[in-house]
């Protein structure tokens, strides 16, 4: 129990790391809380116009999520990895040092799919990219990923991540809340509409 508890500090630490704000700022693109929609994400760092900032968020965000994965795989029980992934998800919804006012977890829901069972993680990026590329709408790619995952994970091979996978559905979902009403009353944002 005491590796268990070491993983998920480990994990949450990690997915803690606010790489969106922090990048905004020594990049001089300023307050992300003020800008779009407030979010710490790379979709939010897009609408400051500066697309490698965006994309460099998306790939640190996503990254801790993955490095907390195989930190854990390494060196512990595959109990503690998936509790890794957890942790890693809900430190960066949910940070401390942000008076636990965090991202949505879609980069880092990425991430930790592709270290944890990549046939999973590559097919929730196509279900992003698909459903983004269609919608026009960040959020969208991001709730579809997200509704599939588990899916994806049974139909692949991965039984024993559905827990972990419904989870993490429905904490994606419950970060989007706002999104969803948005995209209900038409006035979610559209990529690249700076917003
Ligand atoms: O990755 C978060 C994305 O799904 C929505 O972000 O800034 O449009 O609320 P945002």
């Amino acid at each position: 129990i005491a590796q268990l508890i070491l993983w998920a500090g480990l994990g949450y630490g990690l997915g803690s790391v606010p790489f969106g704000l922090i990048l905004a700022r020594l990049m001089g693109l300023g307050n992300l809380r003020q800008i779009g929609s407030g979010n710490i994400g790379a979709t939010n760092v897009l609408r400051t116009g500066n697309k490698s900032a965006a994309a460099l968020t998306l790939l640190l965000d996503g990254g801790k999520g993955a490095v907390a994965v195989l930190l854990a795989r390494a060196f512990a029980t595959e109990d503690a990895v998936q509790l890794a992934a957890l942790a890693a998800f809900l430190g960066h919804c949910y940070p401390v040092w942000l008076g636990f006012r965090g991202g949505k977890g879609v980069a880092t829901f990425l991430g930790l799919w592709l270290a944890l069972a990549w046939p999973v993680g590559l097919a929730c990026c196509a279900t992003w990219l698909a459903a983004a590329a269609l919608s026009r709408i960040s959020s969208m790619g991001a709730l579809a990923a997200a509704a599939a995952s588990t899916l994806w994970a049974l139909a692949l091979g991965f039984g024993t991540t559905m827990l972990l996978g419904i989870a993490l559905t429905l904490l994606v979902f419950w970060r989007h809340r706002a999104n969803i009403a948005r995209i209900r009353t038409g006035t979610e944002p559209r990529i690249g509409a700076s917003g």
